[in-house]
């Protein structure tokens, strides 16, 4: 079996910036489905290669921002988890986003886009950080003609759709390459699909910890450790008033402070943490919910106090470390 992983782009990323050569990343065009993650990936390994390798090019490359400093890569970096290695990240004209940017793998199985929810569908997702004035602040009509004047893209624009550069074919280009940042085959799925030995005894600790007493599969359910759901943990509330989270969107008090649900893969290579990136190492999240996350008006009833020593949390960060995709 092949696999599949982001060392390839992280390697990359290293050599040459943003700007990396579209056919030198064969990871993310691998055929089979990675460990631990369900079949229904089946069909977006089906998207035509060339297609995702125009998402790949575009995603990497600062044509689609304004100055042309900024790409998707500079922000979900290949290098750190494809999140930012800053609590906020830098767009255009030394811009601060406002909130963490997500590690965004397996994203195939997202439910809904931000961290409150608020994009319904990858292909509208992939369009707005190039309008996005604190990301690349460029008009998608803008976007779409530079791509219509570079010869490059619109040989490649009409050798995959058959078509000029527009906004449809530029949201399917990159959400298709989005798609196949698939993340699996770690340590913690050899080891529920019979490898033994592919946990350490602290790891699986922590295995054990995350399925018992911390409570943690409640919300970070599933093959992709997240329910795709929205809970209110505390993060960022002041004197027990939570940020608005989901409200803003859905007006309903119940989603008051509520945040999506992120996945735990690859969580080793994505600090800092949390949707405004407030916790900067494993052990400081690990410690948030050990204390129950932080009071709040509206805080989820599954977190309370849970009574881990010091030891057991150190079990679950190393638990939390196995979630990482196996690198060659
Ligand atoms: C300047 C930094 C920056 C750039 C550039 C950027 N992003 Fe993001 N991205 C973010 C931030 C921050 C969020 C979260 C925003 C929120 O939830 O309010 C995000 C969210 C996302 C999400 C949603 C993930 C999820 O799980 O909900 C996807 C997908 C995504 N970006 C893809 C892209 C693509 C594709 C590009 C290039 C066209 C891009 N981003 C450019 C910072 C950036
Ligand atoms: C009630 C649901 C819920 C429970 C229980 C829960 N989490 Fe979370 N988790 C979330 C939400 C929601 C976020 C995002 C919070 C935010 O940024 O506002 C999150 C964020 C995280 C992050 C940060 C990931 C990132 O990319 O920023 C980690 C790591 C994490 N949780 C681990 C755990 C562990 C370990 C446990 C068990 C001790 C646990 N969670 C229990 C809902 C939950």
């Amino acid at each position: 079996m092949r696999i599949v992983g982001l060392i390839g782009l992280a390697l990359l990323a290293t050599q040459d910036g943003a700007s990396v050569p579209p056919d030198t990343l064969p990871e993310v065009l691998t055929a089979t489905i990675p460990l631990g993650l369900p079949e229904s990936l089946a069909d977006v390994l089906r998207a035509p290669v060339a297609e995702v390798a125009l998402g790949r090019r575009l995603f990497f490359d600062p044509i689609l921002s304004i100055d042309r400093t900024i790409a998707c890569a500079s922000c979900h970096d290949p290098a750190h988890g494809m999140a930012s290695g800053t609590a906020l990240s830098s767009g255009v004209h030394g811009a601060r986003t406002l909130r963490n940017a997500p590690a965004i793998v397996n994203r195939a199985l997202g439910a809904s886009f931000m961290w409150d929810g608020r994009v319904a569908t990858l292909e509208e997702q992939v369009l707005q950080p190039i309008a996005n004035e604190l990301e690349m602040d460029l008009a998608l009509d803008d976007a779409v003609a530079r791509l219509a004047a570079d010869d490059a893209y619109r040989a490649e624009f009409a050798a995959v759709f058959s078509a000029a550069p527009s906004r449809a074919t530029l949201a399917n280009a990159l959400a298709s390459f989005v798609r196949r940042l698939l993340s699996g085959d770690s340590p913690v799925d050899r080891f529920r699909t019979g490898d033994i030995g592919a946990l350490s005894q602290a790891e699986r600790s922590g295995l054990w910890l995350y399925e018992s007493r911390g409570g943690c599969w409640r919300c970070h359910s599933g093959p992709n450790f997240t329910d795709e759901a929205f809970h209110t943990t505390g993060v960022g509330a002041q004197d027990g008033v939570p940020e608005p989270g989901r409200f803003a969107i859905t007006r309903d008090e119940a989603d008051r402070g509520r945040f999506k649900t992120p996945t735990l893969r690859d969580v080793a290579a994505s600090a800092p943490y949390m949707h405004d990136g407030s916790l900067a190492t494993l052990a400081d999240v690990v410690e948030f919910y050990r204390q129950g996350g932080r009071p709040n008006s509206n805080l989820d009833a599954h977190l309370r106090p849970i009574d881990l020593s010091d030891e057991d949390a150190e079990h679950l960060v190393a638990f939390l470390r196995a979630l990482s995709a196996r690198r060659p």
